[in-house]
């Protein structure tokens, strides 16, 4: 028989990501129209094992939907890897009442998740991460925005690669996914965009490309470059001196995990915290939320944690052809 969460806790693991605040505030004001109690886990499982809970109330959550980070901090936790760990952080969870707990992070915060279901805590993944990299779901908390800062920070460097004709690298974050660097590559109208699914390591090709370029009379070039290939400024270096063109590298770093969520990733971070306290107050656990098919929709944790996905073909085919 499905159990009745009475408490529900929130906690946010893994990498930050901006609509994170917004996913928190939708659980709690969720879960307290529906009349239960709301508790928020600090800093991730490392939080949870020591006890680091507070209360929330709707005020609490009040003027966070626009901040980017998470109020809650987030971590990682070793100890929370092992089975003594595991046991530990369930216990803590009966201690302060906490019967329902919805994790906002990535496949490893999912994992995690599984382990407190396994010890009787009714748990819900949603995903959260900039990368994209989820494979149960089309859609994670914050690569909206993180995409739409890389983009911005791209158009700011195009000016300055056309000005003075140079070669312009730009690695963006994704970690070994190249989810970012395709979307910044279609957005920008970038000459090249290398990712770790597809790339070749053929230079060559790379660099007779930069060239034959410049004789049609491209002004500039700009290179996207997925942190998972990385060694952007290696690279920079052997293009500037094969083919004489001056060429900078920059790598875009942090900025792309903070700042002011966008509408999507408010809206979308809004529906999945408000799915996962619909979920477990049906009595629901060991699921993760995902977006499919135009559709928000939920898994089975160990079931989606199978599951595999790659880049989109046809937008990767579109992001070379684009830039002929
Ligand atoms: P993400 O959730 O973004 O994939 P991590 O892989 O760093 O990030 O995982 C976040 C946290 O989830 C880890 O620090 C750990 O506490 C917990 N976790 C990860 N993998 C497991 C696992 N196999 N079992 C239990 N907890 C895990
Ligand atoms: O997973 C999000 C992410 O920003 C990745 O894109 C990047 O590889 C990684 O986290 C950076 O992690 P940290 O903030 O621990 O350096």
């Amino acid at each position: 028989m499905a159990k009745e969460v009475k408490t529900i806790g929130i906690l946010t693991s893994g990498g930050d990501a901006p609509g994170m605040n917004a996913a928190i505030r939708a659980v709690t004001r969720t879960a307290i129209a529906y009349g239960k109690n709301v508790k928020g886990i600090r800093r991730g499982y490392s939080g949870l094992l020591e006890e680091d809970i507070i209360d929330l109330s709707s005020t609490d959550v009040s003027d966070i939907i626009q901040r980017g980070g998470t109020i809650l901090y987030t971590a990682r936790s070793k100890e929370f890897m092992t089975p003594e760990g595991q046991d530990k952080g369930a216990q803590i969870c009966k201690k302060h009442g906490i019967d329902g707990l919805v994790v906002i992070g990535g496949d490893g915060s999912f994992r995690g998740a599984g382990k407190l279901a396994e010890r009787g805590i009714n748990t819900v993944g949603l995903p959260g991460t900039i990368d994209l990299d989820i494979p149960c779901t089309d859609y994670t908390i914050g690569f909206d925005t993180a995409v739409n800062t890389a983009m911005e920070a791209i158009d700011k460097i195009r000016d300055t690669s056309t000005s003075h004709e140079r070669v312009s690298i730009i690695e963006v974050m994704g970690r070994k996914a190249g989810y970012i660097a395709l979307w910044c590559g279609i957005a920008n109208g970038a000459e090249d965009v290398l990712i770790t699914e597809r790339y070749d390591h053929n230079e060559q090709r790379l660099i007779d490309d930069i060239v034959e370029k410049r004789h049609v009379g491209k002004k500039h070039h700009i290179i996207v470059n997925a942190e998972g290939i990385g060694d952007s400024y290696g690279l920079a270096e052997r293009i500037q001196n094969t083919t004489g063109i001056e060429t900078r590298a920059t790598i875009i770093g942090h900025i792309q995990r903070g700042g002011s969520p966008t509408a999507k990733d408010r809206v979308y971070a809004s529906s999945m915290g408000t799915l996962a306290v619909d979920l477990l107050a049906k009595g629901a656990s060991n699921r993760v939320v995902g977006y499919r098919e135009g559709k928000f929709v939920d898994y089975d944790i160990q079931e989606a944690l199978a599951m595999t996905k790659d880049v989109d073909q046809f937008m990767y085919t579109m992001a070379k052809r684009l830039s002929r």
